[in-house]
């Protein structure tokens, strides 16, 4: 009966999933999405606490499990203290730090899956499936544990520049190699008949310490795999991991036989990996051009076009007139709005254009700012409406009868490079098509280039001009201008 009723829980998990994910798609249902799955992660892991039985194999019945009040005590401690931690991190971290938080956490997570291949090997002398499980998890998990840890110092600033050891593509791919044989050589001496390893279902001292040895590897090799990729290519390194760290606990699901860890562990595998894939064609690059660290290194790189033409700036003032007697306004936010943290003066500015009869929308490319969404978030947090944020394929149509076009601390996302210099690394990135607006204004606070190193032809265009400053101190002056108008 109880292991039926757990049944139930795993599927009532799996489901809520499934249906959390599906509703984090849209940013109207996202909040709802999270609440959902997390209930049905917290029924799976109570029904996995006074819910699980041992099947005895003889008689192929379910026998209850004898657990100690201590067991619990310290279940529900660790349970406790995590969910603290866990909650008052979530709660303080900024906008602009949420790819250091995914990091941590999907770095817990990969510990995690090693540990559960730490602890469980000794007991599966023999068993070649089960040895799998293990040692792929240990090793998967390991590498994600250790890689985020450095994405995440990466992106705090703690380690600023990426590091490449002399020929560290092939000595990368030795490191790799070596854990990969070393885990399947691993695998066969614990479960081969004769093994000097095992006998008699129990593990060999010397088993144990070449499975410390091999943990040992793959967190090197972890290291070694993060190490050299530059700092801005993080999100797409730290999804990647999130996928490794998926893959790591199905493992853990395989060799338990239980299914929500295999659910969850399937769906954060896939979404991990198609995230992955989709950030990269966003960013117009393949994926082993992000990990083997062509550019977003910090190293520039030029464009083959040679920038032609003059720029010229523009005042506050000049900025007000222009927007005011403007029909249509559209706001294309970037990087450099969230790290100014302009997000409310923004929503106060698009107030103030609308009272006066200006239609206001924003333009969101996919990959604004430094992770998948930052925009949405963002300019949720100052509740600016969903309706207003238009996908970059439904704008770009609309730009020709733009009246302004207002780019706040965006660069790469609307250089017109991307489709006219086949040399520009970015060339074939989709972009905001802001160039065929009637006037353009960009605010940035010098001319220095965004995340790919490059200079930006759209500040040469003679319909551009330059509205410098940092972003909350210019739209801050932009609306005390916009209020003394009538
Ligand atoms: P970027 O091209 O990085 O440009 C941001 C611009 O903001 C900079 O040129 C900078 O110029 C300006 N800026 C910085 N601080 C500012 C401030 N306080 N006030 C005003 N401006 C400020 O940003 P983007 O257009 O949003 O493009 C995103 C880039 O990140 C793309 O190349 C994309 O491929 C890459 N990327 C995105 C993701 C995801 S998933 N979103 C993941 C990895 C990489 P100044 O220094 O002159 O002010």
């Amino acid at each position: 009966m109880k292991h039926s009723i757990l049944e139930l829980c795993y599927l009532l998990g799996s489901v809520t999933f499934i249906l959390g994910m599906k509703m984090m798609g849209n940013a109207k249902s996202a909040r709802k999405g999270n609440i959902i799955g997390a209930i049905g992660m917290t029924i799976a892991i109570l029904g996995t606490i006074f819910l699980t039985q041992r099947k005895n194999e003889t008689t192929g019945s379910y026998e209850d499990l004898t657990v100690s009040g201590l067991v619990y005590g310290l279940i529900f401690l660790a349970l406790g203290l995590g969910t603290i931690i866990g909650w008052l991190t979530a709660k303080k971290v900024q906008m602009t730090k949420m790819p250091e938080l995914v990091s941590m956490f999907n770095g817990m997570g990969g510990a995690c899956a090693a540990l559960i291949g730490l602890m469980e090997f000794e007991h599966y002398a023999g068993d070649s499936g089960a040895l799998i499980a293990i040692v792929s998890g240990m090793v998967i998990g390991s590498v994600s544990f250790s890689g985020s840890i450095i994405a995440y110092l990466k992106l705090n600033g703690t380690m600023n520049k990426p590091i490449r050891l002399p020929s560290y593509n092939i000595m990368n791919t030795v490191v790799m190699i070596g854990v990969i044989g070393f885990s399947s050589w691993l695998i066969y001496s614990c479960s081969a008949a004769g093994s000097a390893l095992w006998s008699a279902g129990e593990m060999s001292a010397t088993a144990q310490s070449l499975l410390y040895a091999l943990f040992a590897c793959a967190v090197v090799y972890g290291i070694l795999f993060t190490i050299p990729i530059g700092g801005a290519d993080m999100p797409v390194v730290i999804s990647l991991l999130n996928s490794f760290t998926g893959l790591a606990a199905a493992f853990g699901g395989f060799l338990y036989g239980n299914y929500i860890m295999l659910t969850g562990g399937i769906l954060v595998g896939s979404a991990g990996t198609l995230l992955t894939l989709e950030m990269c064609k966003a960013m117009n690059r393949p994926l082993w051009n992000v990990i083997f660290g062509a550019f977003g290194g910090g190293a520039s790189t030029a464009s083959a076009t040679e920038v032609k033409g003059a720029i010229k700036d523009i005042s506050t003032t000049d900025v007000a007139v222009l927007m005011n007697y403007s029909r249509k306004v559209v706001i294309v936010p970037g990087y450099g709005l969230a790290v100014a943290q302009a997000q409310h003066i923004i929503k106060e500015l698009e107030t103030l254009l609308e009272e006066r009869g200006v239609e206001v929308k924003y333009a969101i490319h996919p990959v604004a700012g430094r992770m998948p969404g930052h925009m949405n978030v963002l300019l949720a947090e100052s509740n600016v409406s969903y309706d207003k944020l238009v996908e970059m394929d439904d704008i770009n149509p609309e730009f020709e009868q733009t009246d302004v076009v207002l780019v706040v601390g965006a660069n790469d996302v609307v250089n017109p490079a991307a489709k006219s210099d086949p040399a520009s690394p970015i060339y074939g990135m989709p972009i905001l098509e802001v160039d065929k607006a009637k006037n353009i204004i960009v605010n940035k606070r010098s001319m220095s280039a965004g995340y790919a190193g490059i200079d930006n032809l759209l500040f040469y265009d003679p319909k551009c001009s330059m509205f410098f400053g940092d972003a909350k101190k210019a739209l801050t002056e932009l609306v005390a201008e916009l209020k003394t108008m009538d």
